[in-house]
């Protein structure tokens, strides 16, 4: 998020037009709370996690109150557009605020889950993707040298995007997601089939969204007699310094959303869409849900003999 933030901020002064960054998120916008941002005040933060403006969960900003008073606040301070880096929730937030507002309002995907419908890559997927690949690496020694299951649990909402891609980068041997539950007696088969067939060790990479882990786990031992443990990768998967395919895709987004505001196109959504930098309605990406694709699944199960 830091380098979008530098992005908006360094394209935007070079088409001079002034950058205020409201801090803590929607709770900076209501109370009013800001800093200038300038070319030299966002030097430095490329390869810095997390965001300097701080971010909230804000359940003013739920309430019409909130959002009235947000919209009287980019009033008061003459702002023409808003940049809204964030997920779904985010996007949802600056839909109603243009209800409200005739500030132009600008998504720009930043999720760990890459679940922001309208955008093949969010901000920060390719970071996280990387973190629990590196942790997993390391998992695998163990699980190898003590021939043991494993269970990992990464994040990702109620969406697997993120087990996905870890899982098939890690050569997991099962990843289970939401969008295709699996019964844990199909997971006893291909470990023990597996097993049969001399590989004593697994990862398996399950996503937050597929409930209790640990119950699977105490299953799995149970139905095959192979040691399993579960390890949480957690709020690791969130922070650090991020990938060069993260800073890339934060400047570009930075790029085309300032675009968009010179051009006057409010109410729109930067993406990744088939290689290229494009835009969609805020609308459509509030209502739809972005599609897996499940076929990765099936090419992980091969890999993973
Ligand atoms: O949306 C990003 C995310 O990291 C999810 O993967 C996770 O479920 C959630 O945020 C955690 O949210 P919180 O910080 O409120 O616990």
């Amino acid at each position: 998020m830091n380098a979008a933030i530098r992005g908006v901020t360094r394209v935007a002064d070079s088409k001079n037009l002034q950058v205020l960054g409201f801090e803590r998120g929607w709770d900076g916008l209501i109370t009013n709370t800001f800093k200038r941002l300038t070319p030299r005040n966002v030097g430095g933060i490329i390869q810095w996690g997390g965001t300097i403006l701080h971010t909230l969960r804000c359940p003013a900003f739920e309430k019409t109150e909130g959002v009235e008073q947000a919209a009287e606040n980019l009033k008061l301070n003459n702002i023409d557009g808003l940049i809204v880096i964030g997920g779904d929730g985010s996007f949802r937030g600056a839909l109603d605020l243009s209800r409200e507002s005739d500030a132009l309002m600008i998504g720009v995907p930043a999720t760990i889950d890459n679940d922001v419908f309208g955008t093949d890559e969010t901000i920060g997927f390719d970071t996280a993707v990387n973190t629990a690949v590196t942790s997993i690496d390391k998992i695998r020694d163990t699980a190898i040298s003590h021939e043991r299951i494993f269970i990992v649990e990464v994040m990702g909402r109620k969406r697997g995007f993120l087990a996905l891609e870890v899982g098939l980068s890690v050569g997991a041997e099962v990843i289970l997601i939401p969008e295709n539950v699996c019964k844990t007696s199909e997971v006893v088969k291909t470990i023990k089939e597996n097993s049969r067939r001399g590989k004593k060790a697994g990862i398996i990479v399950a996503a937050e969204g597929v409930g209790d882990i640990g119950k699977t786990a105490r299953e799995i031992e149970s139905k095959t007699g192979s040691e399993v443990r579960v390890s949480i990768l957690g709020y690791a998967q969130r922070g650090g310094s991020p990938t060069a395919r993260s800073r890339l895709l934060a400047s570009l987004f930075a790029e085309k959303a300032v675009n968009l505001f010179c051009e006057k196109q409010g109410n729109k959504l930067v993406g990744l869409q088939q290689g290229a930098i494009g835009s969609i309605d805020l609308r459509e990406t509030c209502e739809k849900r972005k599609p897996l694709d499940l076929r990765l699944l099936d090419l992980a199960e091969t890999l993973a003999t």
